[in-house]
């Protein structure tokens, strides 16, 4: 790509020359970059010394997408969790005033992490739940042409596969679609990939890397492309403050690697997170028992929201459900649904979400981390929700149009009572809780 071309893609801090680079202090390290030593392959090169290792991480980054893929180590740049890798590929790939396209529902954080030091605005892809909030071309081309007829210049996309808070993936198809949408349209990609290990059924995740290096057929100007990535969720270590932004485009990963001056990972962390990662047996089997786990958490919640008609969303990753509580709504608005948050935070004294939070345009989803606590506090958790649920008597006497039992493996059992009998019998899961049981 040629260098006007690049100028125009990228920032003025990406292209510029403010990082005052030009002193024999940086000269040093450029030295080694481009003449590094080898005890036998190059053994005249220079001697860096103090640089950590990237190679453990990008052989981590392959082994959660199952290996069929690889990654370079060269292309890596760690930052302070994926929040700084946010905000570094941000400042890289736009100025103030440009902005990103992200659908619909989001996660709260990226407000934060792309728009607010940045001066990057964020502009919502409409989704729905009628098709399971699917992003679309439609959805994609509306919003880019909405930021046009209002003079925004659309510098990229930015979607989150698996989805937080949906815990949904994307689909091969719909991967490609937004492939050719954003080279089309000559924008990024930005793809946060931070829940990868946590798809824990089918269908496997498919990773925008597989997109780009298996699909010939798609014309791809890999310079586009960048992913976020971290070890505060697939590895469940958020606070050592380990991110990824694995770029395809050389001019970002230079200027990535300049800024991740301001949110290095220490060397000790870097130290031991290699020695943990490069350890393949454990890598295999902590993800592999992870997935177990979280599946069999999200099976006993969804279920148990089940037994009192709720539903979720269907979804086979992240740590979390989106739950449908829109037949609690007094009415089908926002506002509803922030008194029904309201209630249920102060009352229920439970820390759900509402999707307003994540810009979700329809009213009456909430967000439910299921797998940030122990069984038993699950279990308090699920107790509550039902009670409060069972106290709201409209649910029970307003026939639902979806059976959401039958959704959940439950006919069987259900098949022969009522509806009302199993919610009144002495028997009900409600009162046979393991809660009430220890304590009564
Ligand atoms: C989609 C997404 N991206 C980024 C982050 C930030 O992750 P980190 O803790 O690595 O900064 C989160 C945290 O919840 C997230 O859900």
């Amino acid at each position: 790509m040629g260098k006007q071309q690049q100028q125009q893609l990228l920032s003025k801090i990406a292209t510029g020359n403010g990082h005052a680079e030009n002193s024999p202090y940086f000269d040093g390290w450029k030295a080694y970059d481009s003449d590094p030593f080898h005890s036998t392959n190059n053994p005249g090169g220079v001697i860096q010394m103090g640089l950590a290792e990237n190679q453990a991480v990008a052989k981590f980054m392959g082994q959660v997408r199952g290996n069929r893929v690889t990654f370079d180590p060269d292309r890596i740049v760690m930052s302070g969790g994926a929040t700084g890798a946010h905000e570094m590929v941000t400042f890289c790939l736009a100025d103030p005033g440009e902005a990103f396209l992200v659908p619909v529902p989001y996660y709260p954080g990226f407000d934060r992490d792309l728009r607010w030091r940045t001066g990057v605005q964020l502009i919502p892809v409409h989704s729905e739940s009628a098709n399971n909030f699917k992003v679309t071309r439609e959805a994609l081309e509306e919003a880019y042409e909405k930021a046009q007829e209002e003079n925004i210049r659309v510098k990229g996309l930015l979607i989150t596969n698996p989805s937080n808070p949906l815990g949904t993936i994307l689909d091969r198809e719909t991967l490609r679609m937004i492939v050719r949408f954003i080279n089309e349209k000559s924008i990024h990609l930005v793809c946060d990939e931070i829940y990868a290990a946590t798809v824990f059924n089918q269908p496997p995740f498919v990773s925008i890397s597989e997109i780009i290096a298996e699909d010939a057929d798609i014309e791809c100007n890999t310079d586009l492309i960048h992913i976020v990535y971290s070890l505060s969720k697939d590895m469940g270590f958020p606070g050592f403050r380990v991110g990824v932004v694995y770029s395809y485009n050389d001019a970002v990963v230079n200027c990535a690697r300049k800024m991740s001056s301001f949110g290095l990972v220490s060397s000790q962390t870097q130290h031991l997170i290699a020695a943990m990662l490069s350890d393949d047996v454990f890598v295999t089997r902590f993800l592999a028992e992870s997935a177990r786990r979280l599946e069999r958490r999200h099976n006993g919640f969804t279920r148990g929201l089940a037994q009192v008609r709720i539903t979720c969303l269907e979804s086979n990753a992240g740590l979390f459900l989106w739950m449908d509580l829109h037949r609690l709504l007094k009415e089908q608005t926002l506002d509803a649904e922030m008194a029904l948050w309201k209630l249920i935070i102060n009352e229920v004294k439970l820390n759900v979400s509402p999707g307003s939070s994540f810009h979700c345009p329809e009213p009456g989803w909430f967000r439910v981390c299921i797998a940030n606590m122990d069984d038993h506090t699950m279990e308090i958790a699920l107790t509550r929700i039902r009670n409060f649920v069972l106290q709201k008597k409209e649910l029970v006497v307003k026939p639902s149009k979806k059976k959401c039992w039958q959704d959940h493996n439950l006919r069987l059992s259900l098949k022969a009572r009522r509806f009302d009998d199993f919610l009144m019998s002495p028997h009900s899961p409600i009162s046979q809780s393991p809660l009430v049981q220890a304590r009564t």
